[in-house]
């Protein structure tokens, strides 16, 4: 499938899944992003995004040359980070759940890192962190063979302005990257590590295979259905955030002239 395109740029039901981590970090409250691709990809992220201006908002682009790993991000986006606390969300994950955005603006300004961790059937797909007794984490391994616990760690993550002389330490791992697992198990010895249990009712849906993308692409369509709201629409949180006016959302609205989802952004004003 991704032969010729991104995976992020996928459709997960009526979006790319792009969409969907850039949410994630929006109802955070995080408004400059900066998006990092290969580089054949660059150009369609471009046209896809913008410079985010549309959604009150700042995305900027860096290239990854070739995959070393994610905790390159840090290296690759050290000008950006400059001297602040910085978010990193992985382009396909998709979270949801109530409450989600408002847990996630706490985090935003605490000391160390604060990373997550979810009961899943497959923990050995990811990286997986063990409790102890007193819920204290106590050991992260990254696709271990035989995973400690159930939890894996998802792919958001939130760090200090340390992280980045961290990265530019970290060495590769067996499977040649400069893994993200690297960067939080130092923080752990250094015992500024934070993990958070999300809980049961949040989703955290993989999209690592065409079962997992068919799986999260159903999973959207029925809440949305259901609800007749929709998740992770990127004008919709921009306007409840207050990064764009009421009549910034209606010109945004104009944008998609008769489509059904032009409709759906009339309706919010309503
Ligand atoms: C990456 C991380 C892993 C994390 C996962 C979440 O794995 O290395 O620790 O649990 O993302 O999606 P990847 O699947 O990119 O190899």
């Amino acid at each position: 499938i991704t032969t010729a395109v991104s995976k992020q740029l996928l459709p997960i039901y009526d979006k790319p899944l792009i969409f969907y981590p850039i949410s994630t970090l929006m109802l955070a409250g995080i408004r400059e992003q900066l998006i990092i691709t290969t580089p054949r990809d660059q150009k369609a992220f471009k046209e896809l995004l913008g410079d985010g201006s549309r959604f009150g908002m700042t995305f900027k682009y860096e290239i990854q040359e070739t995959p070393r790993g994610l905790a390159e991000a840090f290296i690759i986006g050290r000008d950006f980070v400059g001297e602040s606390k910085v978010a990193l969300a992985l382009g396909d994950n998709l979270f949801h759940g109530s409450g989600l955005g408002f847990q996630l603006k706490e985090l935003t300004d605490r000391p160390g890192a604060t990373i997550f961790a979810y009961k899943v059937s497959d923990p050995q797909n990811y990286g997986v962190v063990e409790f102890d007794t007193a819920g204290n984490a106590v050991s992260l391994e990254e696709k271990p063979l035989q995973p400690k616990s159930n939890f894996a760690v998802p792919g958001l993550y939130f760090y200090d302005n340390a992280v980045l002389d961290i990265a530019a330490g970290v060495k590769p791992s067996k499977r040649g990257e400069l893994e993200i697992t690297s960067i939080n198990q130092e923080y752990l010895v250094q015992q500024n590590l934070y993990v958070q249990v999300l809980p049961r009712g949040t989703a955290w849906l993989d999209t690592g295979t065409p079962e997992n993308l068919l799986a999260a692409a159903t999973y959207v369509k029925i809440i949305e259905a259901r609800q007749g709201y929709k998740i992770a629409c990127l004008e919709e949180i921009a306007w409840r955030n207050g990064w764009i006016s009421d009549s910034e959302l209606a010109t945004r609205a104009d944008e998609y002239k008769s489509s059904p989802f032009a409709t759906y952004l009339r309706g919010l004003l309503n």
